[in-house]
């Protein structure tokens, strides 16, 4: 049987040159801890240094602005948690959107409890932010903007480069959660204005469990999460996970020598796919038609739970996802399609495409080829269609 992977944006496969180099600080002499002072550390130190200038020029910062994590949920707390507490003499009041991932939404929300005011902006059809809503919900108590890059469901590339220029002029802390846009669109921390801006390195062919929070120099911003020792200069204690380091750098430079290229191959396939699924009767496409991500394909079919159209599609080798959240057993509507008003019947029925390098036009030919008699066996059997 064919097996297809159309879930790039849950995660992605290690890529071989990134094993490989994790392989080599998995074994030989390169186990040594950066803060030692004897050459073991000092050899390990000086590489460090060097993923670390990789990852920073990717972005457009400087070295000294990058902190090593261990991943997207890791950066988004470190960077919320860090900039409300900081700056709590100033003000109170943090801005974000409600599609969020949960790394922020929740974050935001905990903080909510915690006593600060919070303002989670809405969304349009297709969950697109309105600059001029941002502006309108700033008040002098405003700390913090947190505003996703792209969208993780629905591929929508948030206006996040506008939202920046505005926080900067009322000097407000901007963070940026840049982890499904990085190694598909452009993702300069100039250009968007941000002043926090977080990575994951899974998404990107790199290891589980390591990622990047970017902290603009000068930004009142202190750490307030981990309490421990002096590593990545006071920002984030615990000893620093070298293999996952040293793998996230090398998917970093993958991400950008490739990014041009396989973007324009992604847009092509993610379209074919797109024509090919909404001329399918009572499917239609979720997120923004054009302002999408390349690789991103999202869709709603009415009368079928998504569940069901996954686990059929999985029978013939696809693997893709519903982009939408599974509490203990219980399918919650995603509160990503319900802020862009699906009502929560509809919002069950979705199906996420999410394009990756060993993709081919094979595959999408495929996909299109099974997709519809599943459709239409799922449909019959449906309660939901008289
Ligand atoms: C937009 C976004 N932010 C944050 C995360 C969390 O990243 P990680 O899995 O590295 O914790 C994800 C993962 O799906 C994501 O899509």
């Amino acid at each position: 049987m064919r097996s297809i992977y159309f879930d790039h944006s849950g995660t992605t496969p290690v890529h071989p040159a990134v094993a490989e180099e994790m392989y080599r600080y998995l074994t030989g002499d390169n186990f040594g801890n950066p803060s030692s002072v004897h050459q073991y550390g000092l050899q390990i130190r000086k590489k460090v240094m060097e993923a670390r200038e990789k990852v920073a020029q990717a972005l457009g910062s400087g070295a000294g602005e990058i902190v090593f994590t261990s991943g997207g949920t890791e950066s988004d707390n470190m960077a919320i948690h860090g900039a409300a507490h900081t700056n709590k003499n100033k003000g109170n009041h943090i801005i974000t959107s409600a599609v969020e991932h949960h790394a922020v939404l929740n974050t935001v929300k905990t903080l909510g409890k915690a006593g600060f005011d919070i303002t989670i902006l809405p969304v349009d059809q297709y969950g697109m932010l309105s600059v001029d809503d941002v502006a309108a919900a700033v008040t002098d108590k405003t700390i913090l903007i947190t505003i996703m890059h792209a969208n993780n469901e629905i591929g929508t590339i948030l206006p996040t480069a506008e939202i920046g220029k505005l926080a900067r002029e009322r000097k407000i802390i901007f963070h940026v959660d840049a982890v499904q846009s990085f190694g598909k669109i452009p993702v300069d921390v100039e250009y968007l204005g941000a002043d926090l801006l977080s990575l994951s390195g899974h998404k990107i062919y790199g290891p589980k469990g390591a990622g990047v929070l970017y902290i603009r120099k000068g930004t009142r911003w202190r750490q307030t999460l981990f309490h421990g020792g002096a590593q990545e200069r006071l920002r984030r204690a615990g000893t620093e996970n070298i293999p996952g380091i040293m793998g996230l750098a090398k998917a970093v430079e993958l991400a950008v020598e490739n990014r041009e290229t396989e973007s324009a191959r992604l847009i092509g396939l993610r379209d074919k796919l797109i024509q090919g699924l909404t001329s399918m009767e009572d499917v239609r496409l979720t997120g923004h038609p054009t302002k999408r991500l390349p690789n991103h394909a999202s869709f709603l079919f009415k009368y079928i739970e998504g569940e069901s159209m996954l686990l059929s599609l999985d029978m013939k080798g696809i693997a893709a996802s519903t982009g939408s959240a599974c509490t203990s057993g219980s399918l919650e509507p995603s509160h990503v399609l319900t802020a862009m008003g699906v009502p929560p019947a509809e919002a069950h029925g979705s199906l996420r495409i999410t394009l990756g390098k060993d993709n081919t036009e094979d595959d999408i030919d495929y996909f299109l080829e099974v997709i519809k008699p599943i459709v239409e066996k799922l449909r019959d059997m449906s309660p939901l269609k008289d």
